[in-house]
């Protein structure tokens, strides 16, 4: 079977756009040559000569023997404009931007299926791990029922280096910023809204469902404190930023990124450093393990290659589980047991949201109470500035489940018969 032959305009030639040149440079065989560069600074010094760079993308766009665009930049607004340019003129595109593809997902899937090209994104989540062409491939059924995983490397290596190292917040977040692992705006990783956005884009190609971002309810590792690391020491387990989506009893997806308790026996508890971790539950074949690096040049670079690689043979997404219209579990109908800390001696109206109270606690600085709570309730106090922070033990079982108000109302009918 013949391949086709790419020939690439590259945009950015930062951390992963540069792993990608030296990763193309060792794989003659893929048969893949950059064409051009574009890039944004005049003043930077570059590694490769000149005349390869150019300042201006019209220059990749317009040039009819580019096939393939890679946009691998660190601004989600213009590579939302490239990324639609390019798909309009017929040219395959990948990309590793997440930001860009969470926002505009719904828009990116029409597009693709108007022009009938192609855009790959493997990079955008988890890095080097490949998840999304397993979930949308090898899971190709309705089989699954839970996703869940590590999928921010920079807070991952922020929390290794905190806990294990004694190293201070600022200075691991300094290091990962060091080893281009971070985000430009480090608040993406640490807040939570990078591995947000990554859970959108796993739900889709998992469950069918393309979610709004702002629709997930996300919590990062900025307000993690040290009452929660000495917590969680003191019970043998560690903090890891976890993202989760699972499909409920009835059938909606349940999905929300939060700091969580995780346990030895738990396979991301050894997921550490920079590494991402991917736990898929299926009704068949139980639990599986993905583990990767999770962010970094090469590595990231390596599924830009893949993507590369499976262009050739015309690969595309099929998004093959939209059809099922799933849809997203309400937040009144999710419940967490958590651990909630507020820098206040009192507790005070916080613990009329729980709906258990298993243990409350108070010094002279904060308090914090552990039970469960709806994530509706979660997110509307986690919005209210006072409350510091929450680490999340595990999903609770659903206190008034559907199929008691069901049976309810159904025996209240056989008594009235
Ligand atoms: P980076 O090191 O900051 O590099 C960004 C590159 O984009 C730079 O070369 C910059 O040009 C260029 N650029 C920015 N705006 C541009 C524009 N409007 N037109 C042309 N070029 C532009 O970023 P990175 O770490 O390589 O990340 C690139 C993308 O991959 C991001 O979307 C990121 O989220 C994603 N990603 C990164 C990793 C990772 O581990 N780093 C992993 C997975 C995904 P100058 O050189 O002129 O500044
Ligand atoms: N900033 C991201 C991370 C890069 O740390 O996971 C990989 O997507």
């Amino acid at each position: 079977m013949s391949r086709k032959k790419l020939r690439i305009g590259l945009i950015g030639f930062g951390c992963v756009g540069q792993g990608l040149y030296e990763a193309l440079s060792k794989t003659p065989a893929l048969e893949a040559s950059i064409a051009r560069i574009c890039v944004r600074d005049r003043n930077k010094v570059r590694p490769l000569e000149a005349g390869l760079f150019t300042f201006d993308r019209a220059e990749i766009l317009d040039d009819p023997s580019i096939n393939v665009v890679v946009e691998l930049t660190d601004d989600a607004d213009a590579a939302y404009e490239i990324v639609t340019e390019a798909l309009r003129r017929g040219k395959s595109v990948v990309s590793a931007n997440k930001k860009m593809i969470a926002t505009h997902f719904e828009e990116l899937i029409a597009l693709q299926r108007e022009t009938g090209s192609q855009l790959l994104y493997e990079a955008a989540c988890c890095a080097s791990m490949p998840i999304i062409r397993n979930l949308e491939e090898y899971y190709d059924n309705d089989l699954l029922e839970c996703v869940e995983g590590i999928l921010n490397g920079s807070t991952n290596y922020i929390l290794s280096k905190t806990y294990t190292e004694g190293m201070s917040y600022r200075e691991a977040l300094a290091q990962a910023q060091k080893n281009g692992y971070a985000e430009s705006d480090p608040s993406l990783d640490t807040e939570g809204f990078d591995a947000r956005n990554k859970l959108v884009i796993l739900i889709a190609h998992a469950f069918g469902k393309v979610a709004a971002p702002e629709e997930i309810c996300r919590l990062g590792i900025d307000r993690i404190g040290r009452l929660e690391l000495d917590y969680a020491k003191e019970k043998g387990k560690k903090i890891k930023l976890v993202a989760q989506a699972y499909r409920c009893p009835d059938g909606k997806i349940a999905a929300f990124v939060l700091p969580k308790f995780v346990s030895p026996n738990d396979k991301l508890f050894l997921v550490d450093d920079v590494y991402n971790g991917v736990v898929t539950c299926t009704r068949f074949a139980d639990t599986q393990f993905f583990v990767g690096k999770g962010a970094g040049s090469l590595p990231t670079a390596s599924a830009v290659l893949s993507d590369l690689s499976a262009l050739r043979y015309d690969y595309r997404y099929e998004y093959k589980k939209l059809g099922e219209n799933a849809a997203l579990q309400s937040k009144d109908d999710i419940f967490l047991r958590v651990l909630l800390r507020i820098p206040d001696r009192s507790p005070g109206g916080l613990t009329a949201s729980f709906i258990e109270i298993h243990e409350r606690y108070s010094n002279r600085d904060c308090s914090f109470i552990t039970g469960v709570i709806s994530l509706s309730d979660l997110e509307w106090t986690l919005s209210s500035e006072q409350v510091c922070s929450c680490v999340l033990f595990e999903v609770a079982e659903d206190p008034f489940p559907k199929w008691k108000a069901a049976e309810h109302v159904e025996s209240q009918n056989e008594i009235a018969v």
